[in-house]
């Protein structure tokens, strides 16, 4: 039986995933996916409401609140100790600080690198590890445009997603031969609680978190002969 991984899962652009699954699980078991999930995110609420709607849709479901800064290879050997083995690991936790390049502290670049850049790299070295071993899997990671195009106030946050979009890129060569797939996913700016509270007007130009999701979920149902290696979704009028 498979075994999913979603982490950042209680919120935002990982809850929209989690639940653009339970909208039709039959449709992924169908594609030989789940009917087991690992949901890890900091705060056990948002964890346990999904776990009554996956467990209401008879997908067997465990969680996990911690803080990936603490504990990055959690995720891997709890969902390995519960179930077994991991066959996709969607990593969707991640942080932002914003502000004028001059005005970031370096307690801004501790905390940013420590979510996006050193836990992120322990996790997928653990997943990847555990998927050669099985010499098969799909890791998705959400990077962001921000992986490829420089904004302002965003000096911390692009440095840390250039970083992970040239592991991800490294892990791909790797990948390749071990039969794992990888997909980078970079959205633009998509409405969660990331952004706290911005004006409706603001709201209106980003993309609706389920649409993010739809995209990323339908990545899961391809047939095993393709990878889709970057995944890019813009609002229509483009980055804001
Ligand atoms: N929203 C956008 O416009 C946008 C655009 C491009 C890329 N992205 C990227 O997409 C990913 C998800 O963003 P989002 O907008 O969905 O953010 P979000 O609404 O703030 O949700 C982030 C989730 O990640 C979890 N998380 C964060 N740091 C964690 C840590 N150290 N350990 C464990 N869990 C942690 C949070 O848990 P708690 O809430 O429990 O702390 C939350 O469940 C991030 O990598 C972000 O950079 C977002």
């Amino acid at each position: 039986m498979k075994t999913l991984v979603i982490t950042g899962a209680g919120k935002g652009i990982g809850e929209a995933v989690v639940r653009e699954i339970l909208r039709d699980p039959q449709k992924f078991s169908e594609n030989g996916l789940l009917p087991r999930m690992l949901l890890c995110s900091r705060t056990e609420a948002d964890l346990l409401k999904l776990k009554k709607a996956a467990e209401a849709a008879s997908i067997q479901c465990e969680v996990l609140a911690l803080d990936l800064v603490q504990a990055p290879t959690a995720p891997i050997e709890e969902a390995i100790r519960h179930f077994g083995r991991i066959d996709q690991l969607i990593h969707c936790a991640g942080v932002g600080r914003f502000g004028h390049f001059l005005d970031l502290t370096q307690e801004d670049l501790k905390f940013t690198f420590q979510t996006n850049i050193d836990a992120t790299f322990l996790l997928l070295q653990s997943a990847y590890a555990q998927m050669k071993k099985q010499q098969n899997g799909q890791i998705m990671v959400v990077t962001s445009v921000a992986a490829e195009v420089p904004f302002k106030q965003s000096a911390l946050y692009c440095m840390s997603k250039y970083a992970q979009r040239g592991l991800i890129e490294v892990m791909r060569q790797y990948a390749r031969e071990d039969h794992i797939k990888i997909t980078e996913v970079r959205p633009g700016a998509t409405y969660t609680p990331m952004w706290g509270e911005v004006p409706q007007s603001q709201q209106d130009q980003m993309m609706q978190v389920e649409e993010v999701a739809k995209a990323m979920a339908s990545v899961l149902l391809l047939g095993p002969s393709a990878s889709v290696e970057v995944l890019t979704l813009r609002p229509v009028g483009g980055d804001l």
